[in-house]
C-alpha cells in the first residue's frame, strides 16, 4: 500500500478553555504542496507546531509514512507523547523553517547549516561541509559561508534558514509564513527557493498570504477559520470557485 507520506486525523488542539484547532484532517502525498491559509488566530501556528510536536495534540492522530506518533493521558490529566524518543525521530524527518528565521546568530552560516547534522544525525565533519556548500549554492548564498546572520538581509537569512532545513534530508517541510517577515522586494528570492524545491518533487505544508504562490505553485489549498476547515481542495479549483462565504471574504481582504 502506498502509504501517505503525513496523514492528519481529526486533530483537536485546546489551551485550557479556549479551543483552537476543532477536527482538523489532512493527507500530504509525497510530492504534494500544501498552501494553508488563514487570518492571524486562526490556528495556522498551532497545525504546525502540533505536526513537529512541539505542542502536544489534545485528540487525534498524527502519522509519518503510517508511523503513529503515539500520546496519552498522564496522572495530571494532560496530553503527552508515550516516547522521547520516537518525537526526537520523527522531528528528525521534519524540518520548519520559521517567520523570524531562527538562524543562530552566534555561528556563521556554514556552521547554522552543519551544526544538527553533525552534533545530532552524526555525519563526518567533512561530508556535512560538502553538503552545506552544496546547499547554498543551491540557494543562491554560497558566497556567504563565514557570514554571520545579522550580515545578512531579511531575504538571504531566510534563504539559508531554508539551506540549513535541507541538511537533515526531511521527509516533509513545514514553513510557517516564511516570507511574511521580509520587505517586499526580498520575498520573490524566497519564493523562488521555494518554488525550485516543490518543482524538485518536495513533500511541504506552507503557511502562507502569498496568493499566487498558493494558487501557483501548491496543489492543495487548505483555508482555516477558527479552527475548522472552511475550505479545501484544488487550489485553482477552489480559488475560481469558492464554497465557503468566510473563504470569499478573505480573498477579497488579502487582494
Ligand atoms: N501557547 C498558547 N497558549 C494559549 N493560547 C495560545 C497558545 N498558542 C496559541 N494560542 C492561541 O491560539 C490561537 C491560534 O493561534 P495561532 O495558531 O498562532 O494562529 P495563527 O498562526 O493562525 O495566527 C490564538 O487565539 C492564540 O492566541
Ligand atoms: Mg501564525
Amino acid at each position: 500500500m502506498n502509504k501517505a507520506a503525513l496523514e492528519i486525523s481529526g486533530l483537536h488542539k485546546h489551551y485550557g478553555d479556549l479551543e483552537v484547532l476543532k477536527g482538523i484532517d489532512l493527507s500530504a502525498s509525497k510530492g504534494d504542496v500544501i498552501s494553508i491559509i488563514g487570518s492571524s488566530g486562526s490556528g495556522k501556528s498551532t497545525f504546525l507546531r502540533c505536526i513537529n510536536l512541539l505542542e502536544t495534540p489534545s485528540a487525534g492522530e498524527v502519522r509519518l509514512h503510517g508511523e503513529l506518533i503515539e500520546m496519552r493521558t498522564n496522572k495530571r490529566g494532560k496530553r503527552e507523547p508515550v516516547s522521547m524518543r520516537q518525537v526526537e525521530r520523527i522531528r528528525s524527518r521534519l524540518a520548519m523553517v520559521f517567520q523570524g528565521f531562527n538562524l543562530w546568530s552566534h555561528m556563521t552560516i556554514l556552521e547554522n547549516i552543519i551544526e544538527v547534522p553533525i552534533h545530532v544525525l552524526k555525519v563526518p565533519k567533512k561530508e556535512a561541509i560538502e553538503k552545506a556548500e552544496a546547499l547554498l549554492q543551491k540557494v543562491g548564498l554560497y558566497d556567504k559561508c563565514a557570514a554571520y546572520p545579522n550580515h545578512l538581509s531579511g531575504g538571504q537569512q531566510q534563504r539559508a534558514a531554508i539551506a540549513r532545513a535541507l541538511a537533515v534530508d526531511p521527509e516533509v517541510m513545514l514553513f510557517d509564513e516564511p516570507t511574511s517577515a521580509l520587505d517586499p522586494e526580498l520575498v520573490g528570492e524566497v519564493l523562488g527557493v521555494m518554488r525550485n524545491l516543490a518543482e524538485e518533487g518536495r513533500t511541504m505544508l506552507v503557511v502562507t498570504h502569498e496568493m499566487s504562490f498558493a494558487k501557483e505553485v501548491s496543489n492543495q489549498l487548505m483555508f482555516l477559520h477558527q479552527g475548522i476547515v472552511e475550505e479545501q481542495g484544488d487550489p485553482k479549483q477552489v480559488f475560481a470557485n469558492p464554497s465557503s462565504e468566510r473563504f470569499k471574504q478573505f480573498i477579497s481582504s488579502v487582494y
